[in-house]
């Protein structure tokens, strides 16, 4: 099949229908098969975009066996997308049935599946454009596949003319050698169809209703029928355990990630690199082993992410790196650093040239400007000003059990080792923490705020309390030298 050219007059369509009320029991799982995932989107997701690409007047979502959580699914994330509810899932032909509680449109109606992720709507195109040029009855989306086991196959007269198409579980041993299926996306006349439906009986393997059982009829009383063979056979791959889940998202995976190579990003690993749907990645970005983007994350040019990295819903700008870690909801400035180990947690914003390194976890905070946040910390719930340095182990305590509180830190201010600040605290700027302070009163602009005990010395505690021990000889050998050193030095 030729690539579709986008001079090409776009098709006209009356109404896509997409199957999903199926009970996918091949998954064997509380969640229905088509809110399964694939690169971070429920399948039904990629199937929706692919309709809406045929841009037609009517877009309808067939749900039944999970509806509630389907079809809540459709009214949060689609709300243009008209539902039609299948109660009992008597096969694909009575779902087509439940499409249109009122008539079937007269123009053409389209077909797909819920569990074929990996359509592209150029596809559909090319399937509609075929069928509207033939006038035909229907129009059948084929493969030829390696292994065609489970599919319905394309059944063809002596004369090579397709006739029919008969279920795996119907067909003869003749039958199973064929290796050209049905992918279960049609374009169907809507007069035919509306003229086909009342005729499908249930004398098949599974008592269905089948959809497919239209080509028959069709063919039968001479109308015109046709079949289209997509090139790439995944495309019409069909989703029905979690063997056939985890291979198609490998190989979704493998589309977007060759998508963002030749978009001029350098992926050390495709093979462990996961980019969900929807992320986008610019040009000169480098992505090193094992890193996942994910969520809606955008990442701007230049910037260097993992290995061993996940981002969730982040931005990332240019000429950032981020460097074995976890983050999601945070704003990476340009230039920022974050790692190794870091985990950043949602509403964490870097400013340019920030730092945030190792066992850091932030959530709620605004780093300013070439501020640095280097080891060990939790900043929460705070606001770091520009050019300031927060030592290892400073923690803000921003939650007392309660409420939770904010920590505000101004420009250039230096917050010493392990110090606590309990939050509400403002520390102005151009201000010092000595390490180890509990810092519970705002500390003024310039000042230095010392907050732990005094150091005092018990004098010879160790030759006392533990006499002959190792730690009272080498003391008392330091003690004796010292003395040593003393005397000679009275003695010159
Ligand atoms: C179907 C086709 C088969 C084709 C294959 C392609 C029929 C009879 N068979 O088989 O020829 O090769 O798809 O993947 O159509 N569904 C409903 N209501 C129902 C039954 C199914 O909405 O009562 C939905 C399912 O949710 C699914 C789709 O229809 O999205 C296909 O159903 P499924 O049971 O997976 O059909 P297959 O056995 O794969
Ligand atoms: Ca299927």
């Amino acid at each position: 099949m030729p690539d579709g050219s986008p001079s090409q007059p776009t098709v006209s369509v009356a109404s896509v229908v997409v199957l999903a009320a199926g009970a996918g029991t091949r998954m064997r799982s509380a969640l229905p098969k088509v809110l399964h995932e694939l690169a971070g989107q429920p399948l039904l997701w990629h199937c929706l975009r692919t309709a809406a690409g045929l841009d037609p007047q009517d877009l309808v979502a067939v749900v039944g066996h999970g509806r509630e959580q389907v079809g809540g699914w459709v009214q949060r994330t689609h709300p243009d997308v008209r539902l039609a509810v299948q109660d009992q899932q008597l096969g694909t032909g009575h779902a087509v049935v439940c499409a249109f509680p009122d008539d079937i449109p007269t123009g053409t109606v389209v077909v797909v599946s819920g569990d074929t992720p990996l359509l592209r709507p150029e596809t559909l195109q090319l399937l509609v454009r075929s069928h509207q040029g033939a006038g035909n009855a229907v129009t059948v989306l084929t493969a030829r596949l390696p292994d065609p086991t489970g599919y319905g196959r394309i059944v063809r007269g002596p004369d090579g003319a397709f006739r029919r198409i008969v279920e795996h579980k119907d067909s003869s041993d003749e039958q199973l050698a064929i290796d050209e299926i049905n992918s279960g996306v049609y374009a169907f006349d809507g007069a035919v169809l509306a003229a086909m439906l009342p005729r499908l009986n249930r004398e098949n393997s599974q008592g269905e209703l089948y959809l497919t059982d239209v080509v028959g009829l069709s063919a039968g009383d001479g109308l015109p029928i046709g079949a289209v063979a997509a090139d790439d056979h995944l495309e019409t791959a069909g989703i029905n355990d979690r063997v056939q889940l985890s291979d198609l998202a490998r190989e979704l995976n493998r589309r977007l990630v060759r998508q963002a190579q030749l978009g001029g990003v350098t992926v050390q690993d495709p093979s462990t690199t996961w980019l969900h749907a929807d992320v986008v990645v610019a040009q000169d970005v480098v992505l090193r082993p094992n890193t996942s983007l994910e969520y809606g994350t955008v990442v701007e040019s230049g910037a260097v992410i993992g290995p061993d990295t996940t981002l969730s819903n982040c931005t990332v700008a240019a000429g950032a790196t981020v460097l074995r870690s976890h983050c999601d909801g945070a704003e990476i400035g340009p230039s920022a650093t974050v790692g190794p180990y870091t985990h950043l947690r949602s509403g964490t914003v870097l400013h340019e040239g920030a730092k945030t390194g190792a066992y850091v976890e932030t959530k709620n905070a605004v780093i300013g400007k070439g501020s640095k946040v280097p080891h060990l910390s939790y900043v929460g719930d705070a606001e770091i000003g520009p050019r300031s340095n927060i030592g290892a182990g400073v923690i803000t305590a921003n939650y007392d059990g309660a409420t939770k509180s904010r920590t505000v830190i101004g420009e250039r201010s230096f917050v010493g080792t392990n110090s606590t600040l309990v939050a509400p605290v403002t520390l102005g700027p151009g201000s010092f923490v000595a390490a180890g302070s509990t810092i519970i009163a705002d500390v003024d602009p310039g000042d230095l705020a010392v907050a732990r005990s005094r150091q005092r010395a018990v004098t010879g505690w160790v030759l006392r309390r533990r006499p002959g021990s190792p730690a009272a000889e080498v003391a008392q050998a330091a003690l004796d030298t010292a003395a040593a050193a003393e005397s000679g030095e009275d003695n010159r």
